[in-house]
C-alpha cells in the first residue's frame, strides 16, 4: 500500500469484534513499535500487552467512568497495549533538562504511531487512549510506582461495516509555512 494511503486508512476505531488477533500480526505491530526512532536512540519504552480477558476488562473499565464515558468502547477491544515510559539514557535526560523538551513523551508518540500504522496495514483497528486512571492500572499490571504510562492503545478487528471516515484536519495552508512563521501575502 502507498504510505499516504496507509496514513489515510489509519483512524481511531471505536467498535471492535471479539475476534482474536493472530499472534504474528501483533508481533509485527510490536516490531514496528520497537524499531521506532527516539532521542539519542534511548528507546525509553516498554510495551505491556494485556490480552487476558478478565484483566483486560478491568483495565478497560479504568479508562472511563459514569461521568466521563467516551472511552466506554474500550471494553470491546480484545487487546490493550500499554506504552510505558522507561528511563532514558543520561544524555537524553541532560538534553531534556537543558532544552526543556520532554523527549521520552515525544518518543512514546512516535513508537505508538508506528504500532498503529502497522496494525492498519495488518487490517486491524486501533485507538490511542490518553484518558485513563493511571494509578489503579499500574497497580493491576504490577507496573512499578516510579514508571509512567505514556499511552494505552486498544487493538482489535473493526466490524465489517465500520466506515472509513474522511479526516477532519486543519487545512494544508493553515499548518504549512515556508521560511518564516509570518507569511506575507
Ligand atoms: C495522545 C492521544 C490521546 C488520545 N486519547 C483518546 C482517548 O482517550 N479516547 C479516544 O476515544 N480517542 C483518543 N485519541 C484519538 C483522537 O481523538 C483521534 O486521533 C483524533 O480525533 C483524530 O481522529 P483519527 O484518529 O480517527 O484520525 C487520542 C489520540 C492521541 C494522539
Amino acid at each position: 500500500m502507498d504510505f499516504l494511503d496507509l496514513v489515510k486508512k489509519r483512524q481511531s476505531v471505536r467498535r471492535y469484534l471479539s475476534k482474536e488477533i493472530e499472534p504474528d500480526k501483533l508481533h509485527r505491530c510490536l516490531e514496528a513499535a520497537r524499531l521506532a526512532p527516539s532521542a539519542s536512540n534511548s528507546q525509553p519504552w516498554s510495551f505491556l500487552i494485556v490480552d487476558n480477558p478478565e484483566l483486560k476488562d478491568k483495565v478497560a473499565k479504568l479508562t472511563f467512568d459514569k461521568v466521563i464515558s467516551f472511552n466506554k468502547f474500550v471494553v470491546q477491544a480484545p487487546v490493550l497495549v500499554v506504552f510505558i515510559i522507561e528511563k532514558p539514557k543520561i544524555i537524553t535526560r541532560i538534553g531534556s533538562f537543558l532544552k526543556k523538551i520532554e523527549y521520552p513523551k515525544i518518543d512514546i508518540g512516535i513508537t505508538s504511531q508506528n504500532f498503529c500504522l502497522q496494525a492498519t496495514a495488518e487490517g486491524l483497528g486501533t485507538c490511542m487512549l490518553g484518558w485513563f486512571k493511571e494509578a489503579p492500572i499500574k497497580n493491576l499490571l504490577h507496573i512499578p510506582p516510579d514508571k509512567k504510562i505514556g499511552l494505552i492503545v486498544s487493538l482489535g478487528y473493526a466490524p465489517e461495516n465500520y466506515r472509513l471516515r474522511e479526516k477532519t484536519r486543519k487545512s494544508f495552508t493553515e499548518v504549512v509555512k515556508y521560511n518564516s512563521y509570518i507569511q506575507r501575502q
